[in-house]
């Protein structure tokens, strides 16, 4: 079946219209089965709906989980995609090229951090920064002469899914999917300065933590934790890393989590955001960290000025003047949106930052609420529920009122049949 026709197609919830009745002619089966997916093929989008193959809309409130800072398809993504596409691709990261130049400088810029690394993912921008921490350590040994190499990270974190990241990661049963793990990453508890005191020896070079665990259920680091935990790797000699994968480019309301804290980590790393939903991200540090000798750290894609052009495009954006007043506006519209259905139906209320937020249900009825959200007719809706007991809302960030109260009333309706 060719996936350009669908918009023609007419909706499968006309009356009478068989449910995905033509999902079995598409050939998905060389696809490695890696996920349990939806019957649906999605053929487009435009700013905060998606379309499926029977032409179906669905308000997306997922949006590439948490990716698509400007919904889909925005204009300056296409452009800077159309402009960039017909003037160079792919020099090689070996080289320069303009839009990796204005894309690291601008990101300099807005964060403090005087260097830029740029990567394909959140795992591999992650990857180095371990590298990075690591070969710090090398040059900093400890009192015996040692390589430091540990990095203290957190239970239920989350930082991709490499094997090195997969071992920093704290999510249950990870230890042993891929075993052995890759060592080095001893865990603490979110929030708890004693249990990352405790963990502190002579081989331990940095800390590693997202400012809000989204995959743990936007669990987020408190401030003073935050400011407990930079004051506590200053005086130990320890770098602080914050993986801003989930959290950065403008998606809990300011450009980075951390700076919510009043913070200056050593190391931060973004995804995701950053390129609206094309594969980029980034590992940025401070000038004086900058110790990757040529040839420890590199990547054929990494750099490649179709991916920064976008990139460009999307931070120019979300660092325009007012930008981020906008997604502060719209998360304290959502935040109370969310409360008020949370106190009519007796749920245990909401949580998050900016436009990254959690419905605490009280109930394990998160994936069953996801189902009935995408079979609503005419419209579905697209929701993620990142552990059983809560909803987790990622909207694009410009994300209109209108779209945010029919998302409100289509939950409504749901949590009316489902609670
Ligand atoms: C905080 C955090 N770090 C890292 C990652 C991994 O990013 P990627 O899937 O782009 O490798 C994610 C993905 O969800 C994330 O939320």
């Amino acid at each position: 079946m060719s996936l350009a026709n669908s918009p023609a197609v007419p909706p499968s919830n006309a009356p009478g219209a068989a449910r995905n009745a033509r999902f079995a002619e598409f050939p998905t089966g060389a696809l490695l089965p890696i996920t349990t997916r939806p019957e649906l093929v999605f053929t487009h989008g435009k700013g905060g709906w998606l379309y499926d193959h029977e032409g179906k809309r669905y308000l997306d409130f997922i949006q590439g989980w948490a990716v698509n800072s400007l919904g889909h398809c925005h204009p300056v993504m296409r452009d800077a995609l159309a402009t960039q596409g017909a003037l160079l691709l792919n020099p090689s990261p070996a080289f320069y090229n303009g839009p990796m130049i204005e894309l690291a400088d601008l990101l300099a810029t807005l964060s403090g951090l005087g260097k830029v690394f740029f990567a394909n993912s959140g795992a591999e921008a992650n990857e180095s920064a371990i590298k990075l921490a690591r070969k710090w350590g090398q040059l900093h040994p400890n009192a015996s002469g040692g390589a430091r190499y540990e990095i203290i990270t957190f239970r239920n974190g989350f930082h991709g899914r490499t094997l090195a990241t997969m071992s920093a990661s704290g999510k249950p049963g990870w230890d042993t999917i891929f075993a052995p793990q890759v060592p080095g990453f001893p865990k603490a508890e979110l929030n708890d300065l004693a249990s990352v005191e405790a963990l502190i020896g002579p081989d331990t070079v940095a800390v590693m933590l997202e400012p809000i665990q989204g995959e743990a259920g936007v669990v987020p680091a408190t401030t003073t934790f935050l400011k407990e935990l930079r004051a506590l790797t200053q005086a130990r000699g320890l770098l602080l890393i914050v993986d801003e994968v989930q959290t950065g480019c403008g998606r809990t309301g300011t450009l980075f989590a951390h700076q919510q804290a009043g913070i200056v980590p050593d190391i931060m790393t973004l995804g995701k955001g950053i390129g609206g939903g094309v594969p980029l991200a980034a590992m940025l540090c401070a000038d004086e960290l900058a110790v990757f000798q040529p040839g420890d750290q590199g990547g054929t894609y990494n750099g490649n000025p179709l991916m920064c052009a976008v990139g460009l495009a999307v931070m120019r954006t979300v660092s325009a003047p007012g930008f981020l007043e906008f997604v502060r506006a719209q998360a304290d519209y959502l935040s109370a949106g969310l409360q008020h259905l949370s106190s009519k139906y007796g749920g245990e209320g909401e949580r998050g930052a900016g436009l990254l937020r959690a419905l605490l249900l009280g109930r394990d009825i998160g994936p069953q609420l996801v189902e009935a959200a995408r079979d609503m007719a005419p419209d579905g809706l697209l929701l993620n529920s990142a552990r059983p007991n809560l909803l987790r809302f990622m909207p694009a960030l410009n994300v209109s009122r209108e779209e945010i109260d029919q998302m409100l009333s289509m939950l409504d309706t749901l949590l009316a049949k489902h609670v």
